[in-house]
């Protein structure tokens, strides 16, 4: 049955089945009974066309992202960014995350709520490479830049660190030019590294001392900053090319205390790594 009203729950329900009604409250939905649910409210193509822009815009910044990185990597000999992903957010997690800011699923809430259904992830070698590609991505005058956050400078209580943006591009269809969000964060190898193991350790369930470990991942996020503004100052050190002593050169105590802090780190990746496989199920 064709609804034309997209907010099904702003309807007198009594224009809704009983089953159209328990799609709007389940908690564990699944890919096919989101499916059934536009095929209820006559939207199945509404919905691909917007899933298809949301792509579109997002190869269009990852296009954008893959041109400053080639004209980059000929100037300076060095790819700014290491790696890029991309992802468009599945029916199912579009869903859990409306309902888990209490808003009704439908088309519209999905395009003035979520501005992360596009998202793309660069990562770089250095610090200095984030911001020098997100300028040249702000500088882009098909780029409005809706929302900066900054967490490289301002890290999360968690210790995650990251620049995100969140930008809109036009996309030009045949006979309109749309405007669609995408996210996009920049983070260092070490950032991502620390990111991804914290975001898988977050999910396992029944941790004991889990304030032990949101303290441990705080250290260790500490560390990982550490050792990329070193990183850092090798690159300049590098760069400069000449051998000269640089102001940033570690002293023979700050060698020794560096050596300790990759030490720390490499027996802590290995605890995790193990208490990871362990836990496996
Ligand atoms: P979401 O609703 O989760 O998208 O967050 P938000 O709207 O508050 O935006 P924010 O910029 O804080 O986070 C967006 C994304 O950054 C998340 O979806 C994660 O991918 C990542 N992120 C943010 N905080 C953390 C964190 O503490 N740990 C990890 N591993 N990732 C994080
Ligand atoms: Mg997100």
């Amino acid at each position: 049955m064709a609804i034309g009203n997209l907010d099904l729950t702003s309807l007198d329900s009594s224009y809704m089945t009983s089953e159209q009604k328990s799609l709007l409250n389940v908690s564990n939905i699944s890919q096919k009974e989101i499916e059934q649910l536009l095929i209820m409210r006559g939207q199945v193509q509404e919905f691909q066309m917007m899933m298809m822009k949301y792509d579109c815009a997002l190869s269009e910044v990852r296009t954008k992202l893959e041109v400053l990185n080639k004209e980059l990597s000929l100037k300076n000999n060095r790819n700014p960014f290491e790696s890029i992903k991309s992802r468009i957010k599945t029916p199912v997690s579009i869903y859990e995350k409306l309902k888990r800011k209490g808003i009704p699923f439908s088309l519209e809430n999905i395009r003035d709520n979520l501005s992360d259904i596009a998202g793309c992830r660069a990562i770089c070698s250095f610090v200095d490479d984030i911001y020098m590609l997100s300028d040249c991505l702000k500088k882009q005058d098909d780029v409005t830049i809706l929302v900066e956050k900054d967490y490289i400078s301002t890290p999360k209580d968690s210790g995650y660190r990251s620049l995100h943006l969140i930008v809109e591009i036009p996309i030009f269809l045949t006979d309109t030019k749309e405007y669609m969000k995408v996210e996009v964060q920049f983070r260092t190898i070490a950032m991502d590294f620390w990111a991804s193991l914290e975001h898988k350790m977050k999910y396992k369930k029944d941790i004991e001392n889990a304030e032990l470990i949101t303290e441990d991942l705080k250290f260790s996020a500490d560390l990982i900053n550490q050792l990329d503004r070193r990183m850092q100052q090798i690159r300049e050190r590098i760069d400069a090319g000449d051998g000269k002593p640089y102001a940033m050169t570690p002293t023979k105590e700050e060698r020794r205390a560096s050596s300790e802090t990759l030490e720390i780190i490499r027996r802590e990746i290995q605890a995790e790594h193990r208490a990871m496989l362990e836990d496996d199920d």
